[in-house]
Order: C-alpha cells, then structure tokens, then sequence
C-alpha cells in the first residue's frame, strides 16, 4: 500500500477503551492513521439503530471489532445477554460494514475449539465451542461470514494482556503482594499473548486484503502454570506457584484443554510473526516498570 492509500484510510474502532482496543488505536496513532475509537458510551453495539447510524454518518474505510462481553465465567448464567453483544451486536456492525462496502476485522478465541488432543489448531478445523463465551464468539464468526463473506478478518487470539485491562500477568502480581503461595491450573496450553504484539499485526492486516481466518499469538506454547513460574522469574519475586489440575481448580466454565494454535499461515500470507510469548512477557514488566514499583 502506498503512503497516498494509507492516508486516504479512516479505521473505525468499537471497545477502544478496552484491554485490545485501547492498544489498537495506540498503534493506529503511532503509524499516523485517521482513526474513530468507540466504546459503549457512544456507541452501545446491542442498539441496531444506533450502530447502523453512528457507523454510517463516521464514514471508515475499514473497521476493527474489539468490543465484546468477555467475562467468561459468567458468561455461563447470561448466555443470552452475552450472546446479544457477541453474536447479534457482532452482526449488526457486519451489516453497517456491507451497507458501507468496507472490510471488517473482528476478533475471536481458542474457545471456539474442543480443546481435545495435542495438535495445534489450524483456521479451518471444525469450531465445537465448551461453553457460552465460545459460543457466542463462534456465532459473531458466522454472522461476520455471512454478511461480508469476500472482505472479513477472523483473528482467534488467546490469553491476551496488555497495560489497560485486567489480566493474568497484573492479578498474579497484585496477588503476590499479599501470598507468598498459590495454586495455578497446568493442563491447560496455550500461548500468553501481548496487545501490542496484536495490534501491529492487526494494523498491517487491515491495510491489505489478504482476507480470511488467522489464528494469532506470541509464538510458543506453555501452561498457566509455566507462564506464572516465568512471571515471578522475571520480577524475581519468590513465590511458591503450586500446579493443580483444571478439575482441581474447579471455574465455572469449561475451559479447553488444548488451546495450542497454529499460527503459520501468518507469515504464510506475508506478515511478520509475533515475538516468542516470554519476549513479549519480559516487555511487559519493562512497560509497567514492575521492577520500580518493587525497589519503591
Ligand atoms: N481477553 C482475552 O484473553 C481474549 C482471548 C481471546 C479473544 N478475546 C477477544 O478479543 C477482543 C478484545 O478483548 P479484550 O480483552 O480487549 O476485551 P475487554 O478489555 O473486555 O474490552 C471489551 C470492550 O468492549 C466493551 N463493550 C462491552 N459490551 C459492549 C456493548 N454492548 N457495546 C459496546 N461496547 C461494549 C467493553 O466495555 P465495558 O468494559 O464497559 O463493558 C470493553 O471496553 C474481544 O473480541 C474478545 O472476545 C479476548
């Protein structure tokens, strides 16, 4: 794309007050792209009208889904209010994007998978989502499919942390502060990925159209546990992190066992790969200055 095209380009954002958003619209900031960033003051997604209007009246080229109703466990007793912001608010700006004749990115998860097995997940196995959460993403997948099926992006990513949102990585530190031992799940895999790390691939997608279903995240796989030990590590912190079972652990939802995914077609359709998980993770202390808060 050349600079004439980039500047011509106008992003819409929904959920960019949240954990991916906020750091999506940092990057479209950084890059110098005109850029509309909306949460659910402005722009509450569950509203047809309003999306359709407020979508229509800002006039993107492209735009870039991050909302959604991303409480997991509690997903379980609201299925239905969850599905109204993943599955028929997800529609609805799909249908303010064909209206418009732009492409959309919108942002899955692993728990669209059964999590059975070792092998990684590819973008074209079969969805069979545990629980609610899963579900809802899948049927957001769908509706995104069937009302632009020729300019869509499907990111499934996982285990996502970043500066503005609550996350692993900030909840075991703050639990540091007060337990020096705790029990942390280790049968499920997967890879901790980094907000930013998404966001750049995201704004380099959304400049092209190499449309389709991409499986995202910091390269490497590890269990909750490995990536708890490695936090505490890093922050040399000594805290006792004992492995229990998920079925020890006992949440709410479901959660996949096997959440390991292939991310290959990423450099396959010519973007660059995330970073190793532990690289991004070291970056992240860097970002919140962890050692300083522990010398003061
Ligand atoms: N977190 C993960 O580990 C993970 C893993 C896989 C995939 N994902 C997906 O990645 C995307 C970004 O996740 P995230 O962690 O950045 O989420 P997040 O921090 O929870 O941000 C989501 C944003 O959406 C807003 N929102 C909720 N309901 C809305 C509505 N009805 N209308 C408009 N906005 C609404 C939220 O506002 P309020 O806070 O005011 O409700 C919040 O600002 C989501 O699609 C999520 O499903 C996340």
């Amino acid at each position: 794309m050349s600079n004439s095209d980039k500047d011509q380009m106008k992003i819409f954002v929904t959920g960019a007050r949240g954990q991916l958003g906020h750091d999506i619209m940092l990057e479209l900031e950084k890059r110098d792209m005109a850029a509309i960033g909306v949460d659910k003051e402005e722009m509450d997604i569950t509203d047809r009208e309003a999306v359709l209007k407020y979508i229509k009246e800002a006039a993107p080229t492209a735009l870039i889904h991050c909302a959604a109703w991303t409480a997991v466990d509690a997903a379980e007793d609201q299925e239905e209010a969850c599905r109204l912001v993943n599955a028929v608010g997800t529609g609805y700006i799909a249908e303010a994007c064909k209206d418009l004749g732009i492409p959309m990115m919108y942002f899955s998860t692993d728990y669209v998978f059964n999590g059975q097995g070792q092998r990684p997940w590819q973008p074209d196995d079969e969805p069979e989502p545990l629980g609610a959460y899963g579900r809802t993403k899948y049927e957001g997948e769908l509706r995104l499919r069937e009302q632009i099926p020729d300019s869509f992006f499907i990111l499934r990513i996982q285990w996502i942390y970043g500066i503005n949102g609550k996350n692993f990585v900030k909840t075991m530190l703050r639990l540091s502060e007060d337990h020096d031992s705790f029990r942390v799940v280790d049968d499920q895999i997967g890879s901790p990925t980094y907000t930013p790390d998404v966001a750049r691939l995201a704004v380099d997608m959304i400049q092209t159209d190499r449309y389709g279903i991409y499986h995202v995240a910091n390269t490497g796989y590890c269990s909750w546990y490995d990536f708890a030990v490695k936090i505490f590590e890093l922050c040399e912190k000594n805290v006792k992190v004992q492995p229990v079972s998920t079925e020890e652990y006992g949440a709410k939802a479901v959660r996949p066992q096997n959440s390991r995914m292939d991310t290959s077609k990423i450099v396959k359709n010519g973007f660059c790969a995330l970073p190793s998980w532990e690289d991004a993770l070291s970056r992240f202390l860097e970002e919140i200055d962890y050692g300083k808060i522990l010398r003061n």
